[in-house]
């Protein structure tokens, strides 16, 4: 493992901010450290950085323990929430920043910072002040001075939250690709589920300074650990019976999260025979354009669910009847949850 908190233990005024944090890093990684506001991400990040110190507990970076280590010298590229760069000092200059610290030569500079220049796509911009560049530009030149110095790690936290949707969504398409390329193990914040399942190899959730659950988008997606990852990822609803569905009759819990990715839905007489059986009525309450698809909220049973439709499907209107059926929901039973299958599936 190359990064591993042991234990961890951080409290401000008998909060804990870190609850006994155990959490271990491959090399190579690039991980998203996902979780409401308050939840401890901040705090995680900046303890591995050397920016704050844990009260317990061990910090490993490539199996040594760096507790007493300061950050300046943990091997570390750091990259914040809102550009931090030297407002007086060219692109450039902010590039060379620590390898200057480093002592390094000034043509060795020169050769790093035009390949930073490159890497990051902001050749010919050398010579400008932060303050004439766009936020997304603002953030690569934040990205290049973190790794100028070729960080065995670098640590990013919000490094989107100060930019607009669309600059944003490249962004990221940007980071995994340029990270993934350096090699170098990277530890990314977000309160952006969709952020931390397009970017991210691995997704650490954190809630409450505990993590709720380590796994890959698909793996944290598809089979949530506890009831607060559940409700946490995706558009999902609870039911408080999911047994009143047809299909779970046989659930062995009641309290259910459903995710609109399970729910299917059909216009009357739309639905195909071998179906049929599956199908429960509802009533469409709430109708919302989400871009690509519709976002539905349906009544049935005494619940509400949140499905979606297709926007090439017939159009469905509030008050609509409708018939659907749910493939597969999270049961949640005290601090645990178990998945749950369709009878007719199995
Ligand atoms: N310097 C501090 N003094 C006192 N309490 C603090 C300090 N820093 C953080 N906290 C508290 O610790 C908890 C965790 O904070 P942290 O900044 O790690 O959260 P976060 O998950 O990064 O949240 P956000 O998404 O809002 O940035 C919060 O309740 C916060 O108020
Ligand atoms: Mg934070």
């Amino acid at each position: 493992m190359y990064v591993e908190l042991k234990n961890v233990v951080k409290t401000y005024d008998a909060y804990p901010a870190a609850d006994h944090i155990d959490l271990a890093i491959e090399e190579g990684r690039l991980v998203a450290l996902l979780g409401p506001s308050g939840s401890g991400k901040t705090t995680i990040l900046r303890m591995i950085a050397g920016l704050e110190h844990q009260d317990s507990g061990d910090i490993v970076i490539d199996g040594r323990i760096v507790n007493d280590v300061p950050g300046s010298q943990r091997g570390i590229g750091f990259v914040f929430q809102n550009y931090a760069l030297f407002k007086y000092m060219t692109v450039y200059d902010n590039i060379a920043f620590g390898l200057e610290i480093q002592k390094r030569d000034k043509q060795y500079i020169q050769q790093r910072v035009e390949e930073l220049l490159s890497l990051t796509n902001l050749e010919g911009l050398g010579k400008r002040y932060p303050n004439q560049l766009s936020g997304g530009q603002r953030q690569r030149v934040a990205f290049a001075r973190a790794i100028a110095p070729s960080p065995r790690l670098l640590l990013l936290d919000e490094p989107f939250a100060a930019i607009d949707a669309k600059v944003r969504k490249d962004l990221r398409a940007w980071l995994r690709h340029t990270i993934s390329r350096l090699g170098v193990t990277s530890i990314f914040v977000t309160h952006d589920q969709e952020e931390a399942i397009e970017v991210a190899d691995e997704i650490v959730v954190t809630n409450k300074g505990r993590i709720e659950q380590v796994g890959t988008p698909v793996e944290i997606c598809m089979n949530p650990k506890t009831p607060f990852v559940a409700q946490f990822i995706g558009r999902g609803t609870i039911v408080s019976n999911i047994r009143a569905f047809s299909g779970f009759a046989h659930a062995p819990v009641g309290h259910a999260v459903v995710q609109p990715e399970f729910v299917h839905v059909f216009s009357c007489g739309e639905a195909s025979g071998q179906k049929k059986e599956l199908l429960n009525p509802g009533v469409v309450q709430e109708v919302s354009f989400r871009g690509a698809l519709y976002e539905l909220r349906i009544a049935a049973c005494g619940e509400t669910l949140n499905a979606f439709r297709s926007f090439e499907a017939p159009p469905l209107s509030p008050g609509d009847s409708v018939q659907f059926y749910i493939s597969r929901a999270q049961g949640m039973e005290g601090e645990a949850t178990l998945p749950l299958n369709n009878d007719r599936f199995v």
